[in-house]
């Protein structure tokens, strides 16, 4: 028997909010019938409580692309879900905000940057995997270390302070969640991760800028330098303020951890399930890349974002009014049988066609600005794995109580 876990507080009821129970253990296990129903009654929906909520991939992708949808509502001060995520960092910011910080931090990121990191990111995964044989938790034992150490070297973190910022990560992910969705002692708890890390960054920036730690530096050779990009754009053209760059470095520690930790562990138990697949790629490695976009689509570790209308318009025929909120379920929209043909059908060659780009990375002016890392650690990383033949252990598989993201706490592996 499991041990009864402590009933969570929340604000609101979440079936009168969603429209659905994400907390349920059936629908954790498997959200996909779930949202498959929760369909059936048309592509945009009003829920009791307030939200409009969309399981649609032609209406998510409208939103995600609509200038008329942003993170705040012009007049009637924020949304409610806008209000928990404040923190101005940019991914929670509109135009021109938005614009002039995201492209201060995106030059460590772009295609060619992160083409550089290909050597270190490879040699981390296999340092990772490597390291590792027997019964193990792949999320500790793996998919943790790995996205922790890249992005933590990629910042300039040193080693010794990787696991203290991964623990604020957690308190800032779960943050993303819709307000009334989440439990009502959450918002101590991020609030002082969010001190912790702009303590922390405070002290390293400092740190930074008086030669006291190095720029990172893998195999001999410079990598993309992010946190040293933001300090000199800060001192040398005053193109952010202190409070913009703590925010971004944490927003960057955040965003590049826990999604990559669980688009790895969501991906491998795919993969797990479907050993005939796995041995497939195993002898087809060059198909890798592709792979990795189809296992992003077919589990994503992003279910939940979310737009305000910054002024009354027309969706699907509906009126939406300035303020109002709509919930963009894109792990549903991922499998919407209108985008993909067999969506529930994990093919690995799927995207060797024209097939609609999943919408796990987002899109429009928010598109994930570390999409190009996480393919690289992701590939990596199955790579290596797969090579290992992994079987899947017998033992409950735990999923995070997170709502916009999905994501195990836990998946019991035997590595041979
Ligand atoms: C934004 C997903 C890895 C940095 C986003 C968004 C999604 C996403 C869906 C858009 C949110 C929205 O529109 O509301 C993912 C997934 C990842 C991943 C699934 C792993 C598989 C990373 C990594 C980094 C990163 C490794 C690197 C530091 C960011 C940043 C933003 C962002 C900075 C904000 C972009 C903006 O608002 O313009 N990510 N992400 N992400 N991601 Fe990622």
């Amino acid at each position: 028997d499991r041990v009864p876990t402590t009933p969570v507080a929340r604000r609101a009821d979440p079936v009168g909010f969603l429209g659905f129970d994400p907390f349920d253990p059936a629908f954790k296990a498997d959200p996909y019938p779930h949202y498959r129903r929760f369909s059936a009654s048309g592509p945009l929906r009003r829920t009791p409580s307030g939200p409009w909520v969309t399981a649609s991939y032609s209406v998510c992708t409208q939103v995600l692309r609509d200038p008329r949808f942003g993170r705040w509502a012009r007049t009637g001060g924020p949304a409610p879900e806008a209000e928990a995520a404040k923190g101005l960092n940019f991914m929670m910011q509109d135009p021109p905000d938005h614009t002039r910080l995201r492209r201060l931090a995106g030059k460590a990121f772009t295609p060619r940057a992160v083409e550089r990191m290909r050597p270190w990111i490879e040699e981390l995964a296999r340092d990772v995997v490597e390291g590792v044989s027997g019964r193990v938790d792949l999320l500790d034992a793996l998919a943790r270390p790995l996205a922790t150490r890249a992005i933590g070297e990629l910042l300039g973190v040193p080693a010794a302070d990787h696991d203290r910022l991964a623990a604020w990560s957690e308190a800032c992910i779960r943050a993303l969640d819709p307000l009334p969705l989440q439990p009502v002692d959450l918002r101590p708890r991020m609030l002082e991760a969010r001190a912790g890390f702009a303590g922390y960054f405070r002290g390293l920036i400092a740190d930074r800028r008086a030669g006291a730690v190095p720029a990172p530096r893998a195999g001999g050779a410079d990598l993309p330098d992010p946190l040293g990009d933001l300090i000199r754009a800060r001192d040398e053209e005053g193109a952010l303020n202190e409070d913009e760059l703590l925010a971004t470095c944490r927003l960057l520690f955040v965003a590049g951890h826990e999604t990559t930790i669980h688009a790895i562990a969501n991906s491998t138990l795919a993969l797990l399930r479907h050993p005939d697949r796995m041995a497939w790629l195993k002898r087809h490695p060059e198909v890798l890349p592709e792979a990795v976009e189809e296992l992003m689509r077919f589990d994503s570790p992003t279910h939940l974002l979310w737009r305000v209308a910054l002024e009354d318009m027309e969706l699907e025929s509906t009126r939406i009014t300035e303020g109002e909120v709509v919930i963009l379920l894109v792990g549903a929209a991922n499998r919407d049988p209108a985008a993909f043909t067999d969506p529930d059908l994990l093919d690995l060659t799927r995207y060797g066609g024209t097939v609609p780009r999943h919408l796990t990375f987002g899109s429009g002016i928010h598109f994930c600005s570390g999409a190009a890392l996480a393919r690289l650690e992701i590939q990596a990383c199955l790579g290596r794995l797969i090579a290992r033949d992994p079987v899947l252990d017998a033992g409950p598989l735990d999923y995070s109580p997170g709502v916009a993201g999905r994501g195990l706490d836990r998946l019991p592996v035997i590595i041979g």
